[in-house]
């Protein structure tokens, strides 16, 4: 093979040469755009993460108000989240139930009518739901209020996500 085979014309050095480095800058630019796009969807999940609220030995049969904060991470916002519930035992069984109304989505609260001592009672327009939170016929909300996940672990209760029952 003679000297002249390896020799490379200043057309093809500089066209490799401009291949690279805009190569090497393309990935430089496009790298930290795609690490900051994915990274949300690489945390997805730790929002599942169950939350401590209180002990068994607190709960009752009628539904008591607890309220619990966490870091919750939203796409790139992170911010600190208060929540509450309405938290009862019955046959061993806890439950924990959403204040949030489900006619249109104001805080409700237990036991305040003195008529009506043992409902939740939505004070935006009169919604009332029984001390199960089962919405009560006649009133506009149309289904009952919705429950937390809950787990109890060692006498401690810990509450997921919210899910809407029919
Ligand atoms: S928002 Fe509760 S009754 Fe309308």
């Amino acid at each position: 093979m003679s000297e002249k085979d390896h020799k490379v014309s200043r057309r093809q050095f500089l066209t490799y040469t401009l291949t690279g480095v805009g190569g090497f800058m393309a990935a430089s630019a496009i790298m930290p755009m795609a690490r900051f796009a994915l990274d949300p969807a690489l945390k997805a999940g730790a929002e599942s993460d169950l939350k401590y609220v209180c002990d068994v030995a607190e709960l009752t049969e009628d539904p008591q108000k607890f309220s619990f904060s966490f870091e919750q991470v939203d796409a790139w916002y992170e911010s600190e989240v208060t929540r509450e519930a309405y938290i009862f035992i019955r046959d061993n069984t806890v439950t924990a139930l959403s204040p949030t109304c489900t006619h249109l989505g104001c805080t409700v609260a237990y036991g305040t009518q003195e008529e009506h001592p043992d409902r939740f009672f939505c004070p935006c327009h009169f919604g009332m739901f029984d001390k199960d939170g089962i919405n009560i016929p006649g009133t506009p909300p149309q289904r009952p209020l919705d429950v937390y996940d809950v787990v109890v672990e060692d006498g401690k209760v810990y509450l997921g996500q919210i899910n809407q029952r029919t």
